[in-house]
């Protein structure tokens, strides 16, 4: 049995493929196109294991997935790959369209011709799982019920655009030609791997450098975060259990302002790595807002929990605990990334600020 993942050199693909290959003797065939974003040294524990193979190619690469496809006869597709961050979609949504839109209409598109060939019982055993966010349903106000499966798709900036747009296409998939397919939607991600463009990883880093730590505007917009391991752990729940055509909001319950997030790892930051005169918060700097800032997102996970009896493993305080201590242990995971690209990108987003 084998499964072929997009996208599993990144924050979230790489940390499912280390978790499958640590429970499950089933090869997984990771396809990449290695951005910025995609990391094969957050993949190197699996080299040389003869259960991952890593390709470099696009999703958009019809060809290419087709060949994958009819040489490795997958019983399943999950879809992580993707342009990720708000700021660059922001900066150039472009890449955002190509990849989330296009490149998933492609790899729809080729799966479709894969699959309609399957023999009966492949075919019914087939499954196409669509990683997709929280964002495409827009801001909440202070007092809305959290999002669920019926709220109406409200995406606010390119990159909710463009993932709003993969998620109707999946859609469509179904509705129109029957392909297997599971939409999963959720929430602010955090855990070891995050590239540190993102708020988490960028305040750990920020703060041992003895760099400002930018909180956009107020900081008081709310998100709601899961430990990136309860992501993993609910995807192979909804690979496994899931009703075809169905979307499951994943979510952990952790509503948590900003600012309050960038406090939690100061004050873990002064426990584990105490710095000398005083406390990492010294460094909280308010910069200029995100453009078209999203207020509030929370996830109402009810129904992947009644339907599914998935649960998080991880509360926010010991999830986060991890991470700042992973951070701690893997300055050279961490030094890697901030290539000449990185350094770039910091100076393009940060330096009116
Ligand atoms: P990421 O940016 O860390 O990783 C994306 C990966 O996709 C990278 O390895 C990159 O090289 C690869 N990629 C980009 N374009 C590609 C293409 N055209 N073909 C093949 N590979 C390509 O993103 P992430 O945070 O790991 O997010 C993974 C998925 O989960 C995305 O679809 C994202 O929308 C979704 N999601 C993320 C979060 C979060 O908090 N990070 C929350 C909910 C959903
Ligand atoms: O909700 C799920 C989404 O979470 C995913 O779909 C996206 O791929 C992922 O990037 C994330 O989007 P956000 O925009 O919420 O994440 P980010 O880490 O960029 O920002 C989190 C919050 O922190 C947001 O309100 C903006 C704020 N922020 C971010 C950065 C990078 C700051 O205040 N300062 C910063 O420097």
């Amino acid at each position: 049995m084998t499964l072929l993942v997009t996208g599993g050199a990144g924050f979230i693909g790489a940390n499912f493929v280390l978790d499958w290959l640590a429970a499950s003797d089933e090869t997984v065939i990771n396809l990449d196109k290695l951005t910025y974003a995609g990391n094969p040294e957050t993949l190197a524990s699996l080299q040389g294991d003869a259960r991952h193979q890593l390709v470099q190619g696009d999703i958009g690469d019809a060809a290419l997935v087709s060949r994958l496809l009819a040489e490795h006869r997958p019983r399943a597709v999950i879809n992580f790959a993707a342009e990720s961050h708000v700021d660059r979609s922001i900066h150039g949504p472009g890449e955002f369209i190509e990849t989330n839109i296009v490149g998933t209409f492609r790899l729809l598109e080729a799966v479709r011709g894969y699959w309609a060939d399957l023999p009966e019982a492949d075919k019914t055993a087939f499954r196409f799982l669509h990683v997709s966010t929280d964002e495409v349903y827009g801001s909440l106000a202070k007092d809305d019920p959290a999002f669920a499966e019926t709220h109406r798709y409200e995406p606010n900036s390119p990159y909710s655009a463009s993932k709003a747009a993969s998620d109707h296409l999946v859609r469509a998939w179904h509705h129109t030609y029957g392909l297997p397919v599971l939409t999963t939607n959720c929430s602010n991600n955090y855990g070891p791997y995050h590239f540190p463009e993102k708020l988490i990883p960028l305040m750990i880093v920020n703060a041992l450098a003895g760099k400002p730590l930018p909180v956009y505007g107020d900081g008081m917009q709310v998100r709601d975060w899961l430990y990136v391991k309860d992501h993993c752990s609910a995807i192979r729940t909804v690979l496994a259990g899931g009703r075809l055509g169905e979307t499951y909001n994943v979510g952990g319950w952790n509503e948590k302002p900003n600012i309050e997030i960038v406090q939690t790892v100061c004050k873990l930051l002064d426990e584990l790595r105490p710095k000398a005169g005083g406390s990492y918060a010294s460094q909280i700097t308010y910069v200029t807002d995100r453009p078209g800032h999203d207020r509030r997102y929370a996830i109402d996970a009810r129904k992947l929990e009644a339907e599914l009896g998935w649960k998080p493993a991880e509360t926010f305080e010991t999830g986060i605990r991890k991470t700042v201590e992973w951070y701690l242990a893997n300055p050279d995971w961490v030094a890697h990334v901030q290539s000449g690209a990185y350094r770039e990108w910091v100076q393009k987003q940060y330096s009116a600020s």
